[in-house]
């Protein structure tokens, strides 16, 4: 069984519609760790061990944030920034996280068709994710397709809850097989698991 830590960010959560949902429903699933930043680090004064500890505990490290200005809220960067250590990450002989897996779980503003080159946003979703992909990259894992939620401001509470019940179930499947990683990141989105025929994964 993979083993899965949620890095989770959101500095606003008493005003947060989407991820207030989201984040007990992935919280409750047996076996996965879940690490609130802001809550453990509202000053952003990360412990480098403890998260560097965590990550080396699993196998499959998400971040769960809303998409704040086409990235992530500042306590990932900084997260990013300190936790990523050269000669641990990454170089020469920075192989702590080789073989892991890196993604995303975000909630979006814009529709999906506003992120198209025809669109209001001008580029796709992964496009704005490609410092995540290539991050994951430099230190020799592999980035997962992302979980997206679009649109979300067109949202009643009970579309909310089933998005809540597919990424429950995307994350259920991601800990009980032992997928052939790099299956995840040719999928466009990471709830496409839950369509992928067996034989696709190991
Ligand atoms: C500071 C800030 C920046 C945002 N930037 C973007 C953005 O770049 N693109 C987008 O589509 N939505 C953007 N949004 C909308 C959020 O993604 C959206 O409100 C959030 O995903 C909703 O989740 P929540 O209900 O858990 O807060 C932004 C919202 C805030 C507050």
């Amino acid at each position: 069984m993979a083993s899965v830590l949620i890095n989770f960010a959101h500095p606003a959560l008493e005003k947060s519609r989407v991820h207030a949902q989201l984040m007990p429903a992935v919280k409750s699933i047996p076996g996965v760790t879940f690490n609130d930043l802001y809550e453990n680090y509202p000053d952003l004064d990360i412990n480098v061990a403890r998260e560097q500890k965590l990550l080396l505990s699993h196998d499959i490290i998400l971040f769960q944030h809303p998409f704040y200005w086409y990235s992530a809220p500042a306590i990932i960067k900084q997260w990013i920034d300190l936790v990523l250590e050269h000669g641990w990450a990454y170089g020469r002989t920075g192989k702590a996280l080789q073989g892991k897996v890196m993604g995303n779980i975000i909630s979006v503003g814009g529709p999906e068709q506003s992120y198209s080159p025809e669109g209001h946003h001008q580029h796709t979703i992964h496009e704005f994710l490609l410092p995540f992909r290539q991050t994951a990259r430099l230190c020799n894992m592999e980035y997962a397709a992302p979980f997206v939620v679009f649109g979300v401001h067109k949202y009643e509470y009970e579309d909310i809850r089933e998005h809540s019940r597919q990424l429950t179930e995307t994350i259920k499947r991601l800990q009980a097989d032992n997928f052939n990683i790099s299956s995840l990141s040719q999928l466009s989105y990471l709830y496409q698991i839950l369509q992928l025929p067996a034989q696709t994964q190991q």
